[in-house]
Formats: structure tokens, sequence, C-alpha cells
């Protein structure tokens, strides 16, 4: 035995050392002294080990019967326990805490035997037998098991392992603000139009934003994308899309976000580069998002933001922002006032350290979790998709590390760096109380982390390629949106995973690439987004059925949900979005909207 961590196991095991334990030469040459008391010694020893604080009765029961682990009563031989060690990760335990030696799995055999009643008569023949065996089984894997290496072999072995590189972070991100400026210009106005959503008060609507990439080959016969980008609206409470509007062609552009200021009077797009002087879309000019009229769905300008808008979020009363591809010098990340129309607060990536992919603001807008990107996996614009896409492809086995950045929102510095296990984050939930930050990455893993200081409480399996993911309302599951994300995977299913464990207690099935899912503001059903069918699906979060499938119009890809909320007076509010609830509703908190 070596490295044990229990005082108890070594005051226990220490008074074994003074008793005449078998040396090496006795055990290779089979030479033992027969005499009861060294098989007395044998079961004690093995009783012992058993009945450890970490032993074989949490699982076989101290009888031997049984749990759950199966019955030991057939009095296993030392080389089948030492085999279950080489290939029972349910045993792992026993490996990493106890690392029985051999003297010690014969011990275990013998007191197992006991335990079963079998004949003890032999008993130095049997043991003489097994460690004969054992020593057996043990040279042939020596002999057997030399098998060739490479350079990469080596290289891969000794990449460093999470937790030493995690123990030796070195800060990225500059000391001090990382706060700085954009200056945005409105490049179009156009005409609101006529009213086309005409809201009851005190009642509770979606907004989606829709686009035109769902995936033809996944709908029915005949399929015919939608031309243009649609600002959809729907009542919350009955399930119904109530009305539309199709953009004009010249602002489409790929939508990733649905996003709407706090008041729920505007909704924000992606958007196509500025016009030029034909008022076509100018290849040169600066990125642009569209806002549009909640009420007549349709866009009333065009506001450059130096980068293309990923997604985004109510923050402090304004908009929290987040990009993919900047323009040269453009910014990772905004802070937009949508009563001015300006870009107010900006961060880039090179005083972040790495690329800023997406931000999450905690529950009481303190902190910003930024999920940050390494450079070198493309060009230009380092994308961590690639990456991502490479390592499903099996062109990369490894790559570099990934990291979250706690931004302090009142001084923008980076108050706590900490490396995610996982590639390519996407998606963080920080919880009620702001103590645990779960973040999903695109390698099929989701860890939870704590808020303060980054470290790991669990990581775990999700479904292939996860991107968005919710709690419920008491917090005791994650909802995780299984989307195939990068790994070209149509994923359709939602994976329920429990807080506490991070095991997977159910996986509920959805529509073709799931990619976010949100608790709703009544805090009873979760609503998941598909970007290849171009439907919401609405998910009872108690008993996990399918309450509703909505289907976009034209089935444009959905992106995001926002819950609007009209009072008894008719001002609208919003109560929900990808980043979290707002206006004073929080089922996490016990404050859910009564519908
Ligand atoms: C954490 C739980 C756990 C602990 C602790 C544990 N086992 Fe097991 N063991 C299992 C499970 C589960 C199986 C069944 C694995 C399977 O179905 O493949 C198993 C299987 C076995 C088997 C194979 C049984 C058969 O039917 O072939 C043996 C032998 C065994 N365990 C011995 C031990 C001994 C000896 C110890 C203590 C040193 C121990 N186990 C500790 C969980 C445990």
């Amino acid at each position: 035995m070596k490295n044990l961590p229990l005082v108890s196991f070594i005051l226990l095991s220490a008074s074994f050392l003074g008793n005449p334990v078998l040396s090496q030469h006795q055990q290779e040459s089979g030479l033992i002294s027969s005499n009861e008391s060294s098989i007395d010694q044998l079961v004690q020893r093995g009783k012992m080990l058993f009945d450890s604080d970490i032993g074989c009765w949490v699982c076989h029961a101290q009888s031997g019967e049984g749990l759950v682990g199966p019955t030991l009563l057939f009095g296993p031989s030392p080389s089948e326990i030492y085999f279950q060690l080489q290939s029972n990760a349910l045993m792992d335990v026993i490996r990493t805490e106890m690392d029985p030696s051999d003297e010690d799995l014969v011990a275990m055999s013998m007191y197992i035997r006991t335990l079963a009643n079998l004949p003890l008569d032999d008993a130095i023949d049997i043991a003489n037998g097994w460690r004969q065996d054992l020593a057996a089984v043990k040279g042939s894997e020596a002999n057997e098991q030399v098998f060739p290496r490479s350079a990469r072999d080596d290289q891969i072995e000794a990449i460093e392992t999470f937790e030493s590189f995690a123990n030796n972070w070195e800060r990225r991100s500059k000391v001090g603000s990382v706060l700085t400026q954009y200056d945005s210009r409105v490049v179009a106005t156009f005409e609101p139009g006529e009213q086309k959503f005409f809201p009851e008060n005190d009642r509770t609507y979606f907004y989606e934003n829709v686009g035109t990439n769902s995936s033809p080959s996944i709908l029915y016969d005949g399929y015919v994308s939608p031309k243009s980008n649609q600002l959809v609206v729907g009542d919350a409470e009955s399930l119904e899309v109530i009305a539309s509007y199709e953009f004009p062609e010249a602002l489409r552009a790929t939508v990733h976000t649905s996003a709407m200021s706090p008041d729920g009077k505007y909704a924000y797009f992606t958007g196509p580069r500025e016009p030029g002087i034909d008022g076509t879309p100018d290849p040169s000019g600066a990125q642009t998002m569209v806002k549009v009229d909640a009420l007549t769905l349709q866009p009333i300008s065009q506001i450059t933001i130096g980068a293309r808008l990923h997604h985004g979020q109510v923050f402090r009363g304004k908009m929290l922002f987040d990009m993919f591809h900047r323009d040269p010098g453009g910014p990772a990340v905004i802070i937009y006032d949508h009563e001015t129309d300006e870009v107010v607060g900006a961060i880039k990536d090179i005083d972040m350290g790495g690329m800023v992919y997406t931000v999450w603001p905690d529950n009481d807008h303190k902190y910003i979790y930024a999920l940050m990107e390494p450079t070198g996996y493309a060009p230009g614009r380092s994308s961590g998709m690639v990456g991502l896409v490479s390592l499903y492809q099996g062109e990369l086995v490894a790559m570099r590390n990934f990291w979250v950045a706690k931004i302090d929102a009142d001084t923008w510095e980076v108050v706590l760096e900490f490396p995610v296990p996982g590639y390519r984050p996407n998606w963080a939930v920080i919880d009620s109380k702001n103590e645990f930050v779960y973040v999903v990455s695109g390698n099929s893993q989701a860890c939870k982390h704590d808020a303060n200081t980054g470290e790991v409480a669990w990581c775990n399996g999700t479904g292939i390629g996860p991107y968005g993911a919710s709690l419920n309302a008491d917090e005791t599951e994650l909802w995780v949106a299984d989307k195939g994300e990068g790994a070209h995977h149509l994923g359709r299913t939602i994976t329920v995973m429990d807080t506490e464990s991070g095991h997977a207690t159910e996986t509920l099935y959805g529509t073709y690439k799931v990619d976010h899912v949100l608790l709703s503001p009544n805090g009873k059903e979760m609503w998941s987004t598909s970007n290849g069918e171009g439907k919401l699906t609405v998910y009872d979060v108690d008993t996990k059925e399918t309450i509703e499938i909505i289907d976009m119009p034209q089935n444009g890809d959905a992106h995001g949900m926002i819950w609007v909320y009209y009072n008894e007076s008719g001002e609208s509010l919003v109560v929900r979005d990808q980043g979290n609830f707002h206006g004073g509703i929080n089922p996490q908190k016990g404050i859910s909207l009564n519908y």
C-alpha cells in the first residue's frame, strides 16, 4: 500500500508492519511456512481492508452479498479482483485511494472466502496458487504491453494536466480597466410602418429573431427559405405566433441572437455592412446592427457597431452585446444605450489577452463573465470554432486552453481568470446567488465552477456539440441544448443534468440543431430554439413532456428568446432574455409571472 490518504487507514495498516508479512523473495519462490496463524493474519488483514473507510463493503456490503456491486460470495481470486481494478471504472476509488498491493489482494480474497463459508483447509496452498497466478498475469502484462512509441506519443503524454495548468495560470488580460470607446454611427433610418402587433395589458409575449438559414434537408419536401430576416412575436401564454414581418432583402444578414431594449420597445438584429452610395451594403463599410420597432415589427434604423452582432442581453438598463468577426480595430463587446442609439463603452480583444467569444452578466449585473478563446485556429480572427471542428474531425488531439475572464462592471477590471477544462466554451449560466458558473463547452462537456475562485466542482459529458443551457427554477437541474455545434451533428436532444453531481438524469427529444434553451418567466416551462427546423419547443419543466412545438413563419431559423410583459397600464418590460431574468421577475428567486 502507498499514498494512503486516510489516517485511520494508515494506523490500521501500520499494525501489520510488525507482523511477518511475506517478503518479495518468499512470494516469488512460493516458500511459505505452513501454519495457521499466517492464514489468520491474512484473513484479519483482508477484513481490515475490506471494511476500511473506502473499502469493498461500500458497494458489495459487509457480508459480501452485494449492493451497488454484485455479490462476491463466489470467492474471487486476487487476479479476478486485479482484473476489476484494471477494467471497472466504478472501482476507480479503490485504485486511487486504497491502491492495494498484491498481498493486499491475496488477503482480501482470503477474507472473502471466510464470508462465503468456502473451505480454508488448503488455505496455504490456495494462497500460494493465487500469488503465482497473479505474478503470471502481471508478468505477461509486462512482456506483452511494451508497444512501439512515437515522438508524438511522447508529446501527447507530456501534455500538462489541467490541474497543474490551472494552478499555474498566468494573467492574460491587462491590469486596470479594459473599457474603451467605439464611435457608433446611425447610417440609415427607415419609416416604421403600421402597427402589426396589438398587445393586451397584463399579458406576456415572446419575441424571436428569425433568419434564412434553416436546413432544407431536414424540413419538408419543397421547403423554400425565407428571403430575409423576420421579427416574430407570439403569445407566451397561448403559445401562438401572432405577427411577423419580413425585412427588405438589403437588410438580410445571418441571425444569431434575439435581443431587445429593456423597455421591450426595440429589437436588434445582426445587420449587413453599412450602405454605400448606391444604397447596397458596402464591402469595405462598417458592420451594423438593425433596430426594429416592436409593434410594427419593421426596421427603423441601422447603426454601425464595428463587428458582427452575435448575442445580446439587457444589462444595467442598457444593452450588452458580444460579437463575431470584428472590423479592423473593432470591438469584441459593446455597451449600447438604446435611448441615444450610441455605443457607450466597448471592450477590445487586445486588452483581454485573447478573443472574447460570449459574455454573461451575473444576477446583480456586478460582474460579467467573458468566455475567452486562445488564438491560433484560424487566419485573421482566430475562431475557436475552427479548432473545435478540427478536433471533431480528428485533425487535432488537443487545443490551447480556453478560459473565463471575470470583469468587474464598476471598475471594468478583470478580477479573476480561470481556465476551463473543455474546448471552445460557448455558454455560461450563473446561479441566482452568483455562487457558481456553469460553462458549456463545444467538446460535449459542461463544468460547474466556483464563481469566486474558478475551482471546478464537476465536469461531465453532455449530448454532442452542446450550445445553450439554463437552470430550472429551483436550480437543481441544468438543461443543455445538444446542438451538434462543431461536430456537424444534427443534434436534437436536451440533456438534463443534476447540478449537484453533474450526472445526466434525462435526455429529452427535441428539434434539429437545438441551439438555445431558456426557462420561461413563469418558471414552469423550458423553451428551446431550433436552428435546423425553425421551431420553438416548449417543455414542461417538471414532467419533461413537450407541451408545444411552435413553427416560425416559413420555418426560418430561430435564435434566442425574449419574453416581454405588458403590465396593467400597457407598459412593456423585458422580463427574460438569454442573459437573465429582468424587471424584478426571477423564478429562481421565487418571483414568477403567474400564467
Ligand atoms: C464504488 C463501488 C465499488 C467498490 C468500492 C468496490 N466495488 Fe467491486 N464492483 C463494483 C461494481 C459496480 C461491480 C460490477 C461491475 C460490472 O458490472 O462490470 C463490481 C465488481 C466486482 C467484482 C467482479 C464480480 C463478478 O461478478 O465478476 C469483484 C471481484 C469486485 N468487484 C471486488 C471488489 C473488491 C475486492 C473491492 C474492494 C477492494 C471492491 N470490489 C470495491 C463496485 C465497487
